[in-house]
């Protein structure tokens, strides 16, 4: 079958590789029709995690079953599923928690385990024809009939959508509060998204790219580009001085300041300030307990300088982590088929999967109107 494969820094390839095949009796495999480039993949693809040379990138991942093992009963050969982008196994104490991000039992030794990704366990990423899906039974959400006349909203629940929505959930918000999110990327933009369906008062969110910004516009935030204002002074502007009841961290370790260098407490820090005193923040960039890429010796142990004394004196609470996709896709696939709510509008290239190596290329420079891409392994002979 065809795959991406990592290569090194800053190169994937596209290639022939073994098939995907059943390894264990709960597994399905999956004849995968979207699969979608994620700004989790540019940590790998810049080479600043261990991800292996050789191995199959992609965890944002959706298809039709063509392979069923003996000891899967719910899911059936032609189901068209929608796959977390996190492997749980179901009977763990955290999956048992509906903590399926943090599962102890898929990547023994590690509370955690995805698709193609560093760390993560063993398992072969899903941008390529074919994908094993382990403990089948938990981890496929078996879409409705509207499924490919919707696909391109329902790949939005691998990943970024849930946690976007897990984000507001960290955050602890509650109906009627003002949500500043910041990072404009997919994941700042779906927690802004999700902030608006569940009833915020006011959205604000942060970023400096123009493009990026309007899709947020577009619904009904209010948009603070940093290359024009001063976001502290906009926030307090917006809030009448008080700050935001809730906010949500969706860029991650490489927070860069406006020379693009990178600072990776600078929107940690940004938040305790423009969070109000007894406020909230729910942290879904990603962070790493080791940077070796990382300008200073501090930041490369995985260490950042916190502001702690105000974030004590303010009394505000933080909550961090993956987001446990499988706690809220099913009832984001009810949205989606109700009609109350089409992530898709995220989606700027619908691209094969030959055209991988350019698309990571154009996103990972976060070119202009590179805001999401989908990959259909299936089109142009793959
Ligand atoms: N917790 C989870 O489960 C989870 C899931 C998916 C992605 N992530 C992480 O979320 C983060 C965002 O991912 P993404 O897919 O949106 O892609 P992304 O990397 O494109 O998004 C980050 C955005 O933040 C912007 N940014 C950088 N520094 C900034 C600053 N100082 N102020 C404002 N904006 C700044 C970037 O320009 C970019 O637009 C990544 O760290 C990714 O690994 C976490
Ligand atoms: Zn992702
Ligand atoms: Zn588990």
């Amino acid at each position: 079958m065809r795959a991406v494969v990592y290569k090194g820094p800053h190169q994937v390839q596209v290639e022939n590789v073994p098939d995907a095949k059943l390894e264990h009796p709960t597994d399905v495999v999956v004849r995968i029709t979207s699969t979608n480039i994620c700004g989790s993949d540019l940590h790998m693809y810049q080479g600043r995690t261990d991800f292996e040379e050789g191995r199959i990138i992609g965890h944002e991942n959706l298809g039709e079953v063509v392979e069923v093992g003996k000891g899967v009963h719910k899911v059936h050969k032609g189901d068209r599923v929608c796959l977390p982008f996190n492997i749980g196994c179901g009977f763990c104490k955290n999956c048992e928690a509906g903590k399926t991000a943090f599962c102890l039992e898929a990547n023994p030794g590690f509370a955690g385990a995805a698709y193609g990704y560093a760390k993560m366990g063993p398992y072969s990423g899903g941008q390529a024809e074919y994908l094993r899906v382990p403990y089948a039974d938990f981890n496929c959400l078996v879409l409705p009939e509207d499924a490919a006349e919707k696909e391109n909203d329902y790949v939005m629940l691998t990943d970024i959508f849930p946690t976007g929505w897990h984000a507001t959930e960290l955050a602890g918000m509650r109906d009627g509060d003002s949500v500043l999110v910041w990072g404009d990327g997919p994941v700042g933009i779906m927690a802004a998204y999700s902030a608006v369906l569940r009833d915020a008062r006011q959205v604000m969110i942060v970023g400096h790219h123009a493009d990026r910004l309007k899709l947020a516009e577009d619904f009904g935030a209010i948009t603070i580009n940093e290359s024009d204002v001063d976001p502290q002074e906009a926030i307090a502007e917006h809030t009448q001085g008080e700050g935001a009841d809730r906010a949500c961290e969706c860029v991650g370790y490489q927070a860069h300041n406006q020379d693009g260098e990178e600072q990776p407490n600078l929107v940690m820090n940004n938040l305790v300030k423009a969070v109000r005193p007894t406020g909230a923040i729910g942290v879904v960039g990603l962070f790493v307990p080791e940077d070796p890429g990382a300008a200073s010796e501090m930041n490369q142990r995985g260490q950042i300088a916190f502001d702690m004394g105000l974030f004590f004196e303010k009394g505000q609470r933080m909550a961090t982590g993956q987001a446990d996709v499988k706690a809220y896709n099913r009832q984001l696939a009810d949205l989606v088929f109700h009609d109350k709510a089409q992530p898709s509008f995220l989606l700027s290239h619908e691209l094969t999967l030959d055209e991988a190596p350019d698309a990571y290329e154009n996103f990972d420079k976060r070119a202009e109107g590179w805001t999401k891409v989908v990959l259909k392994p299936g089109k142009n002979g793959g």
